[in-house]
């Protein structure tokens, strides 16, 4: 017996084990959503939900009047890690080349291989502290390739693509006919979709997912907006039933209660700044980011990782990201924590931010009394 030659050659990407009591802000989660999700549980789930297969049609109908599109421009996925998986196996054979601007989510690159789709890595650059698209490089790699795959805003970047550059890129595929995948699974962090321009373009497979604003990375809910025709290919190869229904149960709890997670998202702001303030107060190098997470500098004795490892805050450290040219050597992405998680947080990025111990706990409980909007969000308490 043989396995598949792209396959077995294929690098491998474990999910990390996780201690589920760590504070967890290595995976982009949202922290926020704690009591509301607490309500669907307590009061929407009945048995039905788990003895019967699902059904797909209110979700569809709530999501799109959501995305303002038609119910069959869009494809439920089983998180939008299984809606990577069919578009790049559907729309790109072996040995084909494919433009992408990186680093990116690292779980294309393991798709394009097990594929055997060849990634043409073209790097972003570092302008004065800004990650930026190398948009004349992008082009001119794809006229000798078969497609492009952009992630807006990105991860682990964390930052948007300039909507002009964006216009410029979605017209060049048109124009070579070449399939163009943009993730938007942080998409509701930054309210631009190419959707609202390009909604009807042939070439264009838009995926998002519901693990980041919408809670439910643990639930597995993802999906991908494309022309109808596209929709039908994609169906022949997703399972009939790959969605679960508590999944999409809970999709439709969010995208009806959207005031909540407006609610929600407004905290996430509020603690977000706050952070960039303490950081730049306090000489951190943090990144601007369109996202629900924040790069921070290390220094290369990585006292900051340190720092959180010891208050149990797991962080993600970015130094051996693929294909990242070195741009995020002694970055840490962190996803931005609740305000029940923020004093802790707090206390290990000021304790990690200076030599040894310089600040005592007494004159860090201290200074985090002082900042008003942390009183506010209820870290004092
Ligand atoms: C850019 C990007 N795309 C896709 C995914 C996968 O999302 P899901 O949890 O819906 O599979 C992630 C998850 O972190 C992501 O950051």
């Amino acid at each position: 017996m043989k396995f598949h030659d792209h396959i077995s050659c294929s690098g491998l990407w474990k999910a990390p084990e996780r201690d589920l009591s760590s504070v967890l802000l290595d995976l982009n989660e949202n922290q926020f959503l704690h009591k509301f999700l607490a309500g669907f549980i307590a009061n929407e789930l009945k048995p039905q939900d788990l003895f019967a297969y699902p059904n797909y049609q209110p979700l569809l109908n709530e999501l799109s009047q959501y995305c303002k599109v038609s119910t069959d421009s869009l494809l439920l996925t089983n998180g939008a890690d299984q809606a990577i998986d069919l578009v790049i196996r559907s729309v790109f054979s072996p040995g084909d080349r494919v433009v992408v601007p990186s680093p990116i989510f690292s779980f294309y690159y393991q798709m394009l291989e097990v594929n055997g789709v060849v990634p043409v890595i073209v790097g972003f650059e570092k302008q004065a502290e800004k990650f930026v698209l190398p948009t004349e490089a992008v082009l001119q790699s794809l006229q000798t390739s078969h497609g492009l795959i952009l992630c807006n805003p990105n991860n682990p970047l964390g930052v948007r693509i300039d909507p002009e550059q964006l216009k410029v890129l979605v017209e060049a595929c048109v124009r070579q006919d070449k399939p163009m995948i943009v993730d938007e699974c942080y998409f509701e962090y930054l309210q631009q979709s190419c959707l609202d321009t390009f909604g009807a373009v042939r070439q264009l497979f838009v995926i998002r997912s519901f693990s980041k604003y919408f809670g439910l990375a643990g639930l597995r809910l993802g999906y991908v907006v494309m022309r109808p025709e596209s929709v039908r290919e994609l169906l022949k190869v997703r399972g009939p039933w790959d969605v679960n229904h508590v999944a999409v149960k809970a999709a439709l709890f969010c995208l009806q209660n959207q005031q909540a997670l407006q609610q929600a998202h407004d905290n996430l702001a509020q603690i977000k700044s706050e952070i960039v303030e303490v950081c730049r107060a306090n000489s951190i190098v943090v990144y601007e980011s369109d996202t629900n997470f924040l790069l921070l500098q290390d220094e290369r004795d990585g006292r900051l990782a340190n720092a959180f490892a010891q208050a149990n805050i797991r962080v993600s450290n970015c130094s051996q990201y693929p294909h990242s040219f070195g741009l995020l050597n002694n970055l840490l992405r962190v996803a931005v924590p609740s305000s029940s998680d923020l004093k802790t947080f707090l206390m290990a990025l000021l304790r990690g931010s200076c030599s040894a111990a310089c600040l005592s706990d007494v004159k860090l409980k201290y200074w985090i009394a002082q900042r008003p909007a942390l009183r506010t969000c209820g870290v004092s308490r």
